[in-house]
C-alpha cells in the first residue's frame, strides 16, 4: 500500500495570523479614494454601528488601540488618585497600566486553574474601602465568571469594566462579551481575531461614560464652540481606513469566530486527555472564542516551558508564552502578593499556533510535536 507522505514544513507554522478576504480590499480601497472631506467618517460611522449591533450595545466608540479604549473606560467610570481598581494577575500589561494612567492603583487577584481568568474568591477577598471597579479579563478568548463577579460588584456598588480585548465573539449564557457590565473594551491588534492593524472599540450601553470616552479620546473638544477644549484629553481616533478594514472583518465576523473554535476542535482531537498538559476550556455557561488554543505544562512534564518552546521553533512551530503575572514585572514588583494560580499558570503556559489560515494537517503537526516533547 502506498504511505501517505509525512507533512513537513518550509515555513514557520504563526502563532497568528489575520483573515483577509476580498471585502477588506475594496472597503479600503474605497475609504483611500473617496474618504475624505466631508466623508472622513463614513467608515467609522458603519464600523461602529455594526460592532455595536453585533455585540448587543447601545454604543460604539472606535479608537486607536485597545489600551486607548480601557483608558477612557477607566475615565469614563470617573476613576482617579486614591481609588483601588482590581485586576487579574495574568493579562496583557495594558490592564494595569491604564489603572495607573488615571493615577490609580491596580490591585492584582489571583486566577482559575482552568478558565485562567479572575477567581471571583481572590477578588471578594482584595476589595477595600478604597476599590472603585473590578477589571475582568476574558483572557485568550474564554469569559471571566461574570455571573459572580457582577453579583460581587452589586453587593459592593463597584463599576465592572471588561477587558474584552481578546475575546471577541465569546459569550455567557448567550450574550457577548463586552456587553455584560458597564463598560467593554475590545482590541483589533493585528494578532488578534479581528484586526485593522492596530485599533480598539469602547462598547457601553451607558451614555455618560461614552459620551466623557467619545470626548476625552478627542482632546476633550467641546461639542458647541469650534476650536474650543475643555480639559486636556488624548487624541485616541481610529481612521476611517481602519474603520473600513474594519467593517469588512465585522460582516465576517461569525465564519472568523467560527475557524477559531474549529483549529481548537482540531487541537482537542489530537490532544486531549494527553498526560502532563491542560488545555483550554469552556464553561457550561461560557462560549469561548478560542482566540489562543493554548497548553499548560503540569508539574510533571521534565521538559521546561521555554526548552519546549525552543525546541517547537525547531520543527518551524511558531509560540508565544503566556503573560507573566503582571506584579513580577519590574514596575509592579513592589507589591506583595499570594495569587499561586497565576504564578504557576504564567511561567508554564505557551500559546500555540492559532492563526486564522491554519490547516488541520498544520494542527496535527504541532499537535504530534508536542506529544513528542512532553514524552521527552
Ligand atoms: C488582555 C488584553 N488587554 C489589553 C490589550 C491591549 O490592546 P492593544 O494592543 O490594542 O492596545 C490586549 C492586546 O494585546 C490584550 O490582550
Amino acid at each position: 500500500m502506498k504511505q501517505k507522505k509525512k507533512f513537513s514544513p518550509k515555513e514557520l507554522i504563526l502563532t497568528a495570523g489575520p483573515s483577509v478576504s476580498e471585502k477588506e480590499v475594496r472597503y479600503v480601497t474605497d475609504a483611500v479614494k473617496h474618504g475624505w472631506n466631508n466623508h472622513y467618517r463614513d467608515y467609522i460611522e458603519k464600523f461602529e454601528s455594526a460592532f455595536a449591533k453585533y455585540i448587543g450595545v447601545k454604543y460604539a466608540l472606535s479608537l486607536s488601540s485597545g489600551t486607548a479604549a480601557l483608558h477612557l473606560a477607566a475615565i469614563g467610570c470617573d476613576i482617579g488618585p486614591g481609588d483601588e481598581v482590581i485586576v487579574p494577575e495574568i493579562t496583557f500589561v495594558a490592564s494595569a497600566n491604564v489603572v495607573k494612567y488615571v493615577g490609580a492603583t491596580p490591585v492584582f487577584v489571583d486566577i482559575e486553574s482552568d478558565t485562567w481568568c479572575m477567581d471571583p474568591v481572590s477578588l471578594r477577598k482584595a476589595i477595600t474601602k478604597k476599590t472603585k471597579a473590578i477589571m475582568p479579563v476574558h483572557i485568550y478568548g474564554h469569559p471571566a465568571n461574570m455571573i459572580e463577579i457582577n453579583k460581587i460588584a452589586k453587593e459592593f456598588k463597584l463599576k465592572v469594566i471588561e477587558d474584552a480585548c481578546p475575546s471577541i465573539g465569546a459569550e455567557v449564557n448567550g450574550k457577548k462579551t463586552g456587553a455584560l457590565s458597564d463598560v467593554g473594551c475590545f482590541s483589533f491588534q493585528g494578532a488578534k481575531a479581528v484586526v485593522t492593524g492596530e485599533g480598539g472599540m469602547l462598547v457601553t450601553d451607558d451614555r455618560y461614560i461614552y459620551e466623557k470616552a467619545r470626548d476625552y479620546g478627542n482632546h476633550a473638544k467641546d461639542h458647541t464652540k469650534a476650536m474650543w477644549h475643555t480639559d486636556i484629553g488624548y487624541m485616541y481616533r481610529m481612521t476611517n481606513m481602519q474603520a473600513a478594514f474594519g467593517l469588512a472583518q465585522i460582516e465576517r465576523v461569525g465564519t472568523m469566530v467560527e475557524k477559531k473554535r474549529k483549529i481548537f476542535s482540531w487541537y482537542k482531537e489530537f490532544l486531549d486527555g494527553v498526560h502532563g498538559i491542560t488545555l483550554n476550556t469552556e464553561k457550561p455557561w461560557a462560549k469561548n472564542e478560542y482566540w489562543m488554543s493554548s497548553i499548560v505544562l503540569d508539574k510533571s512534564v521534565r521538559i521546561t516551558r521555554d526548552d519546549m518552546m525552543v525546541e517547537l521553533k525547531k520543527r518551524n512551530i511558531d509560540t508565544r508564552p503566556f503573560f507573566y503575572p503582571i506584579s513580577m514585572l519590574p514596575m509592579y514588583s513592589s507589591v506583595k502578593v499570594n495569587n499561586p494560580v497565576a504564578y504557576y499558570v504564567g511561567p508554564h503556559g505557551i500559546n500555540l499556533p492559532s492563526g486564522h489560515n491554519l490547516t488541520r494537517e498544520q494542527v496535527r503537526y504541532v499537535s504530534l510535536a508536542v506529544k513528542e516533547l512532553i514524552r521527552k
